[in-house]
């Protein structure tokens, strides 16, 4: 839309508003690249830990700096009794909602409090990055009336996510296709919560409200709330043969398919072919080959819409992989957000380093200037 002379760009969509050497995204091929590497280089050899590393340092680590990382992730997972109290005070909300003022608080913990130079803000992220799935854990374990499973520093960071989930350590095949899941949801580049947590930075304000920002800002459906459609649109399908007609049915009444579309790619999302070998997999394993089914169906379904560069996104397939493990819709997001975590202290620091002040403006299209009307005249 153009008002006079000024174009306005609804949505920021194609907008560039800094540079970065976070991740690069070529949306018409259908390539995600983390600091240079391919991201199917990354699900296929990396672990949630190296790759977190990559992102936050900008280069992958030797084994002596990525078994530092790694101590100092072990070493940060557990959070104040002051926190859990907090937790249990919200424990109602939902997860994301939680775990957003969780994470708001633990600020006033923190010993680097209040320091806001790269090497506070840097420990702080690995901090959160820490503490985040033991936030998420603690909620589930106290909504459920259980005492919360405190967190093992002898586990790596997925396989101790599910064991503080299940209570017990889960096998190596689940634990890698969550370590897979961390990797393919870690960074891409500014979208709407990464974006977020640079509006906050921008101001000179800390990594605990950019992080509490992008939370609220990845708990819209619209970005992070699709892994946690898509289930419950397999749940309504419940057969594939349902599935062509359940998708154009929605489509008739102008509704939208979870798990499909992006703002970015017009080619498939290229982390999603991770999670559909895992999905296949995982369901034949639990001896419920028809979610795959029913996914596949859905994806057939949607072939028309190809041609119009609406493709599978990543959400599509996490969704029934979490429920297959046991784990309830909600907590789904929250995952996405634990994984996430690397890609926000990326972005917060990246901002941080060439900080300006983000502040575009809006056309204004309300009333013209006229007189206050005194209230015992209106
Ligand atoms: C992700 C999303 C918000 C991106 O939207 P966007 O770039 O702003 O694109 P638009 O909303 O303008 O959609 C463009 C067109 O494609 C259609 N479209 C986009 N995603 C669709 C979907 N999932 N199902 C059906 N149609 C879709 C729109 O209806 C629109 O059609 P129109 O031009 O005839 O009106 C959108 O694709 C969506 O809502 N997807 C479902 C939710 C989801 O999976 N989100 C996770 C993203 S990782």
């Amino acid at each position: 839309m153009t008002t006079g002379e000024i174009q306005v760009i609804r949505g920021l969509a194609d907008v560039y508003f800094d540079r970065t050497e976070s991740s690069f995204i070529d949306g018409k091929k259908g390539v995600l690249l983390y600091r240079g590497y391919n991201i199917h280089d990354l699900a296929d050899n990396s672990t949630f830990e190296e790759t977190s590393y990559l992102l936050i340092h900008g280069s992958l680590p030797t084994r002596s700096q990525l078994a530092e990382f790694d101590a100092q992730l072990r070493s940060s997972r557990e959070i104040p009794d002051e926190i859990v109290g907090i937790i249990r005070a919200v424990k109602a909300s939902h997860p994301m909602d939680v775990l957003r003022t969780a994470v708001s608080a633990l600020s006033a913990y923190d010993p680097d409090a209040g320091d806001n130079s790269h090497e506070a803000t840097l420990r702080k992220g690995l901090r959160l990055t820490a503490q985040v799935p033991t936030i998420v854990m603690t909620h589930y374990a106290i909504r459920e009336g259980r005492q919360p499973v405190a967190p093992r520093s002898d586990l790596n960071h997925a396989t101790n996510f599910l064991y503080m989930f299940a209570g017990e350590v889960p096998d190596e095949d689940t634990a890698s296709l969550m370590d897979k899941d961390f990797i393919l949801h870690a960074e891409h580049g500014s979208n709407a919560s990464s974006f977020t947590a640079r509006v906050v930075i921008g101001t000179n304000a800390d990594i605990h409200g950019a992080i509490t920002a992008a939370i609220a800002s990845l708990s819209g459906p619209a970005h992070g709330g699709a892994a946690e459609g898509v289930m419950k649109m397999a749940l309504e399908i419940g057969e594939p043969e349902n599935a062509a007609r359940y998708v154009k049915d929605l489509l008739s009444e102008g509704g939208r398919v979870m798990g499909f579309g992006h703002r970015v790619y017009r080619a498939e999302d290229p982390r999603a072919r991770h999670l559909r070998a895992g999905v296949q997999k995982l369901s034949e394993d639990v001896g419920e080959p028809k979610w795959f089914g029913i996914l596949e169906a859905v994806i057939e379904a949607m072939q028309p819409y190809a041609r119009r560069g609406i493709h599978v996104n990543v959400d599509f397939f996490a969704g029934v992989i979490y429920y297959l493990n046991g784990i309830p819709e909600d907590l789904f997001v929250p995952i996405f957000a634990v994984g996430r975590m690397p890609g926000w202290v990326l972005q917060v620091l990246e901002q941080q380093q060439n900080n300006i002040l983000l502040r575009p403006r809006l056309v204004y299209t309300g009333p013209e200037e006229q007189p206050y009307v005194p209230i015992e005249q209106r």
